[in-house]
């Protein structure tokens, strides 16, 4: 059986008393799982998460990074502060970051580049709006953020790459997209980036509102090599339940 990488994102969600004993259980059950386990938290806990996650399974991370390595930049945290606590995983291009926060293909250019040279593994993410998919322009809109995001990367830096694709319709929404939908979009991924980087064994994950009832049927497609998980990572009990998923 395939190893399935199940990485959650709390997004602005979770405090202190709750994150202690949360941590202490993903520990547990990512020691119990033959899938790869990992989670990415607000800065504010990432030392909370070094002190009770570094040494375990768990690949722990950021959600975010800023590309430069220090200056006048307010509010912003670097690749080596993240590397300060010891961080496996930075997301990168999350759309939320691309909506409210305006970020670039550009933008998600510079901070893979940054944290692929500071040893941290960028989740890239990448998915087509709504209006995108209903327009026909899913699979043009996909190619352009990859290759934006990609741009002037040598496959030895493209291999490294975690990918994630997250439709925004399908985002906090309850309606992930259909296995045979998310299976499509990661299978072209794939072939873009094998086309243009030479990268044959890409990780591209699934993200929207995967959650324990769909997980299964989304993990058993050949193409999807796991799933970035929202909403459903919040509750260890279901997030559990994914990571347990038995898939063939
Ligand atoms: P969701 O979020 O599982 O809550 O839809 C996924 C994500 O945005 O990474």
């Amino acid at each position: 059986m395939k190893k399935k990488y199940l990485i959650g994102n709390m997004k602005m969600n979770m405090d202190y008393s709750h994150l202690e004993p949360y941590f202490g259980d993903l520990a547990r059950i990512a020691d119990n799982s033959n899938n790869v386990v990992g989670v990415c938290v607000p800065y504010v806990y990432l030392e909370l998460a070094k002190y009770m996650l570094d040494g375990t399974k768990v690949l722990y991370g950021a959600e975010n990074m800023y590309h430069e390595d220090s200056g006048a930049y307010t509010g912003e945290i670097s690749a080596n502060m993240l590397n300060d606590f010891a961080c496996d995983l930075v997301i990168v291009g999350h759309s939320e970051r691309r909506s409210y926060f305006h970020e670039s293909d550009l933008d998600v250019n510079k901070k893979i580049k940054k944290a692929l040279d500071s040893g941290l593994t960028p989740i890239m993410c990448f998915g087509e709006t709504l209006e995108e998919r209903q327009g026909n322009m899913a699979f043009s809109v996909v190619e352009k953020q990859l290759m934006g995001g990609l741009q002037g990367l040598e496959y030895d830096e493209v291999s490294r790459i975690i990918f994630a694709y997250e439709p925004v319709w399908a985002i906090g929404t309850g309606v992930s997209a259909t296995s045979d939908q998310a299976e499509e979009m990661i299978a072209f991924a794939k072939r873009i980036i094998a086309e243009n980087f030479g990268v044959k064994e890409t990780i591209v994950l699934y993200g929207g509102s995967m959650k324990p009832s769909n997980a299964e049927d989304l993990l058993s497609k050949p193409s999807i090599d796991g799933g970035l998980i929202g909403g459903a990572c919040l509750k260890i009990d279901d997030f559990e339940k994914i990571i347990n998923v038995k898939v063939e």
